[in-house]
This record gives C-alpha cells, structure tokens and sequence, in this order.
C-alpha cells in the first residue's frame, strides 16, 4: 500500500497537534462495529474548522491520499475502515450546536454533535430531534448514512430530516445546499445526493436539521405475540390503517433471551414481541392505543406491559438500543454479521417467514429485530470470526438479499452500503449504479474520498 508519510508531515506542519499518529489513536480509528478486517488510518486529523477541513482536503488532493470521515466508529458495513491507508478525519471536535431556530422548527450543527448531545442542547425548548438509529452517532455520521432506526416510522429517516448543509468539495470548495425554507424547487437536490454518499463525495462541515414538538403525552409499552407472524400481520395492518405509531419493534423469542440476560431488570416471556411507542395528546395517544389493542388481540397479543414511568421508558428503549451488543453476548467473543432487509410493508410478512426458514437451514445462530413498521428488519449472524462461519453467514447473507430484492425491496434500509452492501449494488439498481459511479467522478476525479465503498471506480 502507497505510504502517506510525506502527506502527514505537511499536515502536521499545518494543523500541529490536531494530527495524530499514536498507535492507539490509529488502531481507536481501524475498525467500525461490525466483522470486517481492520486497517489502520496513517493520521487521525481532528478538524475544528471548516478552514482545517479546507486545508486537509486540498493537501491530501495534491497527494492523492485518501480521506476517511469518521464520526463515533458505529457503523456497520465498515465505512470508517480506510481500506487504502490515508487519513481519517474525526469531527469530534467540531461538536457545536449552532443554532436552534425554535420559531422555525430548525437547528444547525457541526457534523460531530451526537444526537443525544443535541437533545440534550433542546430539553428546555420543547423541541427534539427525531432520528435515532440506536447508537449515540453523530449527526454527521448519521446524515453520511442516511440512518434512521425506532422513530423513522413516524418522523422519517436522516432524507427527511436534512435541510441544508455545507460540504467542502475535492477541490476545496465550499459548498452550500438547500437553505432553511421547508421546502423548494430551486434545481438539483444535492443535499439528498449527499446525504447518504457516505463521504465518497465530499465532507460534511455544518447541518441543518429538521426538529420536532415534543409529544404532550408518550406512552410506551411491550406486547408478547404468540407468533412472530401474528405479530408482523398486526404491524402491516396497523400501518395501512395509518395509526400514527412513534416506534413499532419486532424481536423475535431468540432476542428476548437476549435482552434478559443482558439486562439485570428486564424479565420477559420467551416469546416474540413488540415494543411500542404512542405519542400525541392524552386522548390521541388513548385512541391509538385502543385501535391498536383490537388489531393486536387478532393477531395473537396478548396484554400491554406499559413502561409508564420515565425510567422505565427509557430502560425499556435503552435495552432495545442495545439489542445488537445483548444479541452478541448470546455467544462470547463472537462478531455479528447483520443485515438489513427492508422491504414493502405488505411483503414483510413473506419476506420475516422467508429469512427465518433460511436460518433455520443453514443452522447458524441469527436472532432477528426490526423497525418492522418500516418494513425493516435485521438478522444478527453471531460467527466465531472463522472463515468457516463467515463463509456460512455470507451465503445466509446473500440469500437474504436476493429474497429482499425479489419482494421489491432493498438490501440496506438503514446502515448503508460501505464495504459491505456494495457487492449486492449493481443487483440492486442495475444501470442506475453505474450512474453513481459517474457522479462520483464528477465530485471526485481523483478518488481520494473515502475510496473503495460505496460506489465502484478505480
Ligand atoms: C439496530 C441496529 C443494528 O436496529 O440497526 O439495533
Ligand atoms: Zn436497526
């Protein structure tokens, strides 16, 4: 692999101490949460301006040396590995909320600003910010990703939650696109070209994102189902009858073992079940519930358990957040290998039955969750790291794709493509990928951003 060295002692002259080359800060930024091989970056820059990502973009394009964006390391199709050596930049530092224009529903952040540090930036204006893919992510992260998670079902994914932003380009532009206006028809969108390019097209430097009210009444709850199907036919009907649920959660009966031994408090049957989220006014939220108490008895529910306090509300979705981590520690040491079906909601029953026979026939340990109001679910495939099992969990994988793709879907709702997803693109759109690929050259000529994921170009 090209060595950088040269690259990384201009830009130590340059940014002094915001360029690191510890061991340990390399090896922090080698890997993401998922299976794939780690590499390390040959600096960590971490930027506190949009001139320093200005300065690093314009040196690294006159060394042809590969710039990785780099948030909190959440990801799970190792978009943060730098695959070709180069530099990672971290946005750690630049963390400010910038503005929050309550009058307009609105605020503008740095892309390093986790989402929980912007709700916490919002308590006191009645404001919040919606998208929550279950990690602490940064907004940057988050909108390089096109992430979305529990709330998407009702408050849309980071596509709609991206107003604006500011990007700086290969060639050391900056760039602004979309303004705070709600909506417009002034050209080409590329604020949605690049949220979701996974910084292959450019980085990322100031957000403007969508907020919400926060709900006058939330009311949360787990609902046991006799089978998962019955559960997943109670979310496509709650769906089409348009009942504005906030979150509707699927884990299935090998999940819920999970979650019990991972959470001192959580003591559930071992059965499939949904978690729930209503918000609205108190008689809003009493009318969703009751319409949806009919459809759950059909299906085979059985009684709500209400998480009514404020902790157990939040007990409750922080052990779903970490569903993946409970899931992991199902087998000790092992590495998940997870996918990320999303399909047409009336496919998801088909699409849920499908993928467990496919489990079940190639014996692996695969637990299954899902924002299956979304039509979104996901397989944690738990492999000893072997190439054995990674071999086996890449052919359930693989399967799992080709049956998301038959149902009209696609094979990543949420966690993107990176290194992971990008064999299944082509498959997946057809001429349309090469199409990226020309974009991408357009934006990039010289493939320094993030190459190797998303798109394929050499
Ligand atoms: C979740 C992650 C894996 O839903 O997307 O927990
Ligand atoms: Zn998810």
């Amino acid at each position: 692999m090209t060595d950088f060295n040269s690259t990384v002692v201009a830009l130590k002259d340059a940014l002094g101490d915001k360029v690191s080359t510890g061991v340990s800060v390399l090896d922090l930024h080698a890997s993401d949460e998922a299976h794939f091989k780690p590499a390390r970056p040959d600096a960590v820059i971490f930027p506190e301006s949009t001139d320093d990502v200005v300065n690093i973009v314009k040196r690294c394009a006159a060394d042809q040396c590969p710039i990785i964006p780099y948030g909190v390391g959440t990801s799970l199709e190792g978009h943060i590995i730098p695959v070709r050596g180069g530099v990672t930049v971290d946005t750690s530092r630049m963390n400010r909320v910038l503005q929050v224009n309550s009058d307009d529903m609105d605020a503008v952040v740095q892309p390093g600003v986790t989402r929980k540090q912007l709700n916490e930036a919002l308590k006191t204006t009645g404001l919040m910010f919606t998208v929550d893919p279950g990690a602490d992510a940064t907004i940057g992260g988050m909108a390089a990703t096109r992430a979305s998670g529990t709330n998407a079902v009702r408050y849309g994914t980071m596509r709609e939650n991206v107003m604006a932003l500011e990007v700086v380009l290969a060639d050391g532009r900056v760039i602004r696109t979309g303004t705070r206006a709600r909506k417009s028809s002034a050209g080409y969108d590329l604020t949605r070209l690049f949220v979701g390019s996974e910084g292959t097209l450019g980085l990322m430097t100031e957000l403007t994102v969508r907020l919400f009210g926060q709900p006058e009444m939330i009311a949360a709850a787990t609902c046991r189902f006799d089978s998962v199907e019955g559960a997943v036919n109670t979310v496509i009907q709650a769906i089409q009858l348009g009942i504005p649920l906030a979150r509707i959660e699927l884990i299935d009966t090998l999940s819920i073992r999970a979650l019990n031994a991972y959470n001192e408090d959580m003591n559930l049957t071992e059965a499939p079940h949904l978690f729930l989220e209503f918000h609205g006014t108190e008689n809003g939220v009493a009318e969703q519930i009751e319409l949806f108490k009919e459809l759950s008895n059909d299906g085979g529910g059985h009684e709500f358990q209400w998480a009514t306090k404020n902790e157990d509300r939040t007990a409750l979705w922080r052990a779903r957040h970490d569903a993946y981590f409970a899931t992991k520690a199902l087998r000790p040491g092992c590495e998940g290998y997870v996918t990320d079906s999303c399909v047409p909601i009336s496919q998801l029953a088909e699409c849920i039955k499908e993928t467990e026979k496919a489990v079940k026939k190639s014996g692996l340990t695969a637990p299954l969750i899902g924002h299956v109001g979304d039509g979104n679910f996901h397989l944690a495939i738990l492999i000893d790291g072997s190439p054995k099992e990674l071999a086996q969990a890449k052919a359930l994988a693989n399967d799992i794709s080709s049956l998301t793709l038959s149902l009209g879907g696609t094979v990543t709702g949420e966690h993107g493509v990176g290194i992971g997803k990008r064999p299944y693109m082509l498959e997946e759109h057809g001429d349309a990928y090469s199409v990226m690929g020309d974009l991408k050259k357009t934006f990039d000529p010289l493939n320094i951003f993030n190459p190797g994921k998303l798109v394929s170009v050499n």
